[in-house]
């Protein structure tokens, strides 16, 4: 009998975000501060007597999504994934995989990475083929810069693409509001457009204030230091975005930003109550799709019982 496999992924907040001047491989050099929250993404695994790669997509209700906007097939990071664990330990079986999505899609909140981390896990179990952690960390690195913070999950400041990553100290849960929009963002239109508006980028450095406020467990602090240097490409390419964070902030968020790529907006509150509030704020003025809250930091790749 063979037997499945459920793994659970973070999506995540850039609470920094530090882009330099584009590189000659078309990445950027990033500064960032990610923080997992407690939005999940869950990727089942079965193994199969043949060789085929599976692929089934079930959203969580209340997510919206644009048509044609999740990939299907071996596309799909998660497909993928399951076909780097089957090269990287020769495993000629097939399997069949279950995505559960909560994270919003193409939001700038790393959903299709936390698949490809899930679905990396997920498989290697699955598959018994006795992958350590950091076999597990370099083809995640292989699959995409955001992917082997999916793995990681807590608090980390990522260098490099964002994927060389370490620990970063905190107190205490900080309590998130997420807006999305009805269409997603293209992560390279919206470095692109980055590039476009930025001539004088410079090699960005982790913000000692955030990294101060996360040691402190200060939301105030923390909502008056997050900072995103893609937030104008975003708001060029997504001008209503400006309206989403100006209803956050008459909600009084402690500060709001666009997440990663966007055009998910993130705000924090000052407790849990309040993001509640800030959320229902959200909704009432009609400039997001859907708003919700997670709390962060969150775990980061968790094998669940079965
Ligand atoms: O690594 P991933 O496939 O998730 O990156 C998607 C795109 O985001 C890249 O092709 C690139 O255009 C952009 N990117 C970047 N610099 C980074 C990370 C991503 O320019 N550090």
């Amino acid at each position: 009998m063979t037997r499945e496999v459920r793994v659970r992924t973070p999506g995540k907040v850039n609470l920094q975000l530090g882009v330099g001047p584009v590189r000659d491989d078309g990445y950027h050099p990033l500064a960032t501060i990610f923080q997992a929250v407690e939005l999940y993404e869950v990727v089942s695994a079965r193994p199969r007597t043949d060789d085929r790669i599976t692929l089934e997509v079930e959203l969580a209700s209340g997510l919206v999504v644009a048509p044609g906007s999740i990939p299907l097939g071996e596309t799909n990071l998660a497909w993928r994934a399951a076909r780097a664990v089957a090269l990287a330990y020769g495993i000629t079986d097939g399997i069949d995989l279950h995505l559960y999505k909560s994270v919003p899609v193409a939001g700038g909140m790393a959903g299709g990475s936390a698949d490809a981390a899930a679905a990396l896990v997920a498989c290697a179990e699955a598959w018994e083929v006795g992958a350590t952690r950091a076999e597990l960390d370099d083809i995640a690195a292989t699959l995409g810069a955001d992917v082997p913070f999916a793995l990681h999950g807590h608090t980390a400041v990522g260098l490099g693409r964002g994927d060389a990553l370490s620990p970063a100290m905190t107190r205490g849960e900080f309590h998130w509001v997420f807006a999305t929009q009805a269409t997603g963002l293209s992560t390279p239109a919206v470095f692109d457009q980055f590039d476009r508006m930025t001539s004088d980028a410079h090699r960005p450095e982790p913000s000692a204030a955030v990294m101060a406020a996360l040691a402190s467990g200060n939301p105030r602090a923390l909502g008056a230091a997050i900072s995103n240097d893609l937030e104008a490409a975003a708001l060029a390419l997504a001008p209503q975005l400006a309206d989403t964070l100006s209803a956050a902030r008459e909600a009084d968020a402690l500060g709001a930003i666009v997440s990663g790529s966007g055009p998910t907006i993130a705000a924090l509150g000052r407790s849990r109550a309040h993001s509640l509030a800030i959320a229902a704020h959200l909704r009432a003025s009609g400039t997001c799709a859907a708003a919700f809250t997670a709390s962060g930091p969150a775990a980061g790749a968790t094998v669940l019982p079965t």
